[in-house]
């Protein structure tokens, strides 16, 4: 019988990776101020640490998503300090704003490995750990708009986007039995210091705003309050779902 459950994370222990700063640090701090203990996890190291100290009983671990290794470490010194991984949030990505005419195989192969790669890593790593503990654990990709339709100028970006959105739903599939939810976010245009250089030019912003059903940019909160709903028990009968966060752009 389904109850009615609040968005507390008491005792829950999650994993961000992109952490140290937008809206991966945003959602770092909202899970732990519903009580999760919280790790950041990223290669910005000195953003990383300052992001973590800020929040209580948060720890910070450098991680190169793209690195097998990297996550065995991660993996194996969360489960030392906590015992327990309950919710891992696959957020690092990187962007790239290039025609596919340009893009080159280095870049293309790069995005591959932070955005694809990383997020496959990742879930396979932590997924592992949440089975042998036996659930009920919540993983959330963190994907893009541009994971569910064409982005013009973002051929690599949207390729690897796609890439995340079917890896969640295979994994919802595969992991339902062990007590493992698997949810995609796909946020629109979110104010971070990835989309910074892109509204320098008041013009440029209030435009893009005019269209937006919304009137506004998105901000990372908006983003952490979806992933919040997503980790907890309020979203127990969501898996394998692609969540839209874009302020009404795609209906
Ligand atoms: N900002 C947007 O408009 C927008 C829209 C759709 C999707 N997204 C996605 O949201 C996520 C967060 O983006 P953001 O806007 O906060 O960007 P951001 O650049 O502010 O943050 C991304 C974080 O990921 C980290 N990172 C990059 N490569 C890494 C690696 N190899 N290993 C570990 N960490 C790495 C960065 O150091 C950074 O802290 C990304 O996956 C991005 O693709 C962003």
């Amino acid at each position: 019988m389904a109850r009615l459950t609040d968005a507390r994370l008491t005792d829950k222990v999650a994993l961000i990776t992109g952490g140290a700063r937008g809206m991966g640090a945003e959602t770092a701090r909202l899970l732990a101020a519903n009580g999760a203990t919280v790790v950041v996890a990223d290669i910005l190291v000195d953003d990383g640490k300052a992001t973590a100290q800020s929040i209580v009983g948060a720890t910070y671990r450098t991680l190169d998503v793209s690195s097998q290794q990297g996550w065995s470490q991660v993996v194996a010194d969360t489960l030392d300090k906590h015992g327990r991984i309950d919710v891992l949030v696959n957020n690092a990505g990187i962007d790239l704003i290039k025609r596919l005419s340009d893009t080159t195989l280095e870049e293309f192969e790069r995005l591959i490995s932070v955005n694809q790669l990383g997020t496959f890593l990742g879930m396979q790593t932590v997924a592992n750990a949440m089975i042998e503990a036996g659930g009920p654990c919540s993983i959330v990709n963190i994907s893009s708009v541009a994971g569910l339709e064409g982005v013009k100028n973002h051929a690599a970006y949207s390729a690897t986007k796609f890439a995340v959105t079917g890896l969640t739903k295979a994994a919802a599939k595969e992991w339902g039995r062990y007590g493992i939810r698997v949810n995609s976010v796909h946020p629109g245009i979110i104010e971070t210091p990835m989309t910074d250089g892109l509204f320098v030019d008041p013009n440029v912003r209030q435009r893009v705003e005019r269209n937006l059903p919304l009137k506004r940019l998105g901000q990372p909160a908006d983003i952490a309050n979806m992933v919040l709903f997503l980790a907890s028990d309020q979203s127990s009968y969501c898996t394998g779902q692609a969540f839209t966060v874009d302020g009404g752009v795609h209906p």
